[in-house]
């Protein structure tokens, strides 16, 4: 860090912890959503402590702005920033390449990196950790998860005293707004996408979001800073929130329940439990009252017991806030020694096999003898029903109802409905559903 000049010395006192008469250079990669908004924050921020020089973008003469200073360079040339002096580089420009080239080659020189890229991080962070830590580096990512919600900065430094076994989630906006906004107007999936597409809540091809991919890479991040598992993205189960209907709130209801797409992830002997999709939820819980494409998080921990972190998840100013925040606790750390205390990180068995109870959907050609069947399954596989519910007014001919089963392994239910995909009666797949309670 280069000595504060005489222009900044006058600047109001310097509240980032950072050596009073020092300043930190951060070059910025990336000026999109969320880098325009990291740069109007750095620019207003006025104290001295944190000055912007760079600014790397392609095509970047299109991006120049009057309210950035005129001693900021912008530039196309990235061997300019990665050989610059600046102490921190922000990586926002998403995406695996060529952002992991860049990170690794700025922690490889030395200098530590803050990004927002949960695809980066949730595929090679503890590689990068590790690459940063042999460097003498810092790598922070808390805009990764949760955009604005700062937990996973708890996750660091508030909760890091506790051990904890449980985090579960409402990760992913968009589907979050899909199924809030189905809940409350009751209109079928497609209309309740096309709506979050025209107000930008979901991509045109919102797949990643839709099919859990998004929520799975971050459950994954949030495992390894919360419960010290490294687990690839992948081998996490996602299901899809697409075939949820309207009628599943008008059942769900029923059971005092709501639904929404939960991650959730559990350390148990030794193997960690984890599972991305949609869930029913009971309706006056904390996650049965989120609403639009808010994200909340709670944890469970041995001695602290349950956290709860709700907010916005996404958007350019609050994830900025929280790649600032990042920038600023790395300043902190540059501008003195500091003892790094970390905890180990295990490589679990990873296992979708959760007990709950469950709900199944069926919707079947009206005929004699469909309940007598599925119960004749459902008994062969030696699965309790809980309840039956079949609301009037269907049409015979595309008939919804439902069966709730008592708490079971998701092992023990998948070969009956393996059995029940082949019923003559059956119109759709059976929508089976965990009830988390
Ligand atoms: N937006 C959010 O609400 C949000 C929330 C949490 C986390 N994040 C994460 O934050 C990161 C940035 O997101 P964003 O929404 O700001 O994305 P964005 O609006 O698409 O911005 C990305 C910027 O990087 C530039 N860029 C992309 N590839 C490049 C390359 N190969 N070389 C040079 N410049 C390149 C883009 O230039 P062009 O203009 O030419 O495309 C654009 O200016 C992502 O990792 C994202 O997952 C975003």
């Amino acid at each position: 860090m280069a000595k504060q000049t005489s222009e900044s010395a006058s600047q109001p006192a310097d509240l980032t912890g950072a050596d009073q008469h020092s300043v930190c250079k951060v070059a910025l990669v990336g000026f999109g959503t969320v880098g325009r908004a990291v740069a109007k924050i750095l620019c207003e921020r006025g104290d001295g402590a944190l000055r912007l020089t760079h600014i790397f973008n392609r095509n970047v003469q299109r991006k120049k702005q009057d309210w950035v200073p005129r001693e900021v360079v912008w530039t196309e040339d990235l061997e300019s920033v990665l050989n610059s002096d600046a102490d921190i580089i922000i990586e926002l420009i998403g995406g695996l390449t060529p952002a992991e080239q860049i990170v690794r080659r700025a922690l490889e020189s030395g200098k530590s990196v803050v990004t927002a890229n949960k695809q980066l991080i949730a595929r090679c962070g503890p590689d990068l950790l590790k690459l940063a830590a042999t460097h003498g580096a810092q790598l922070e990512f808390g805009a990764s998860v949760a955009g604005g919600v700062p937990v996973l900065p708890a996750l660091r430094t508030g909760l890091c005293g506790d051990r904890l076994h449980g985090i579960a989630g409402i990760l992913n906006g968009t589907c979050n707004y899909i199924l809030s906004r189905i809940e409350n107007a009751r209109v079928p999936f497609s209309e309740a996408l096309e709506e979050a597409q025209a107000k930008g809540y979901a991509e045109a091809d919102a797949s990643e979001d839709l099919d859990g991919g998004d929520a799975r890479a971050k459950l994954a991040i949030l495992a390894l800073a919360g419960l010290r598992a490294q687990v690839a993205p992948e081998s996490i189960r996602a299901r899809t929130i697409r075939p949820v209907d309207a009628v599943d709130f008008d059942y769900a209801a029923e059971l005092g329940c709501t639904l929404r797409q939960i991650s959730r992830a559990e350390l148990k002997a030794g193997k960690l439990f984890a599972d991305v999709g949609p869930c029913l939820v009971p309706a006056d819980s904390p996650f049965g009252r989120v609403q639009r494409n808010l994200n909340l998080v709670l944890t469970s921990g041995q001695y602290g017991g349950d956290m709860a972190f709700l907010g916005a998840g996404a958007g350019g100013d609050p994830t900025a806030v929280a790649v600032v925040s990042d920038v600023m606790f790395v300043a902190e750390g540059l501008a003195g020694p500091k003892r790094a205390v970390t905890n180990s990180v295990a490589t679990p068995e990873i296992s979708c096999d959760f007990e709950t109870a469950w709900y199944l959907r069926f919707f079947v050609r009206d005929q004699p003898g469909i309940v007598a069947k599925l119960a004749q399954i459902l008994a062969a596989h030696r699965l309790n029903i809980d309840s039956l519910l079949q609301k009037p007014g269907f049409d015979k001919a595309s008939l919804p109802f439902v069966i709730t089963l008592e708490p079971c392994a998701d092992s023990q239910l998948r070969p009956a409905l393996e059995e029940m995909s082949g019923l003559e009666f059956a119109l759709r797949p059976c929508l089976c559903l965990p009830i988390l309670r």
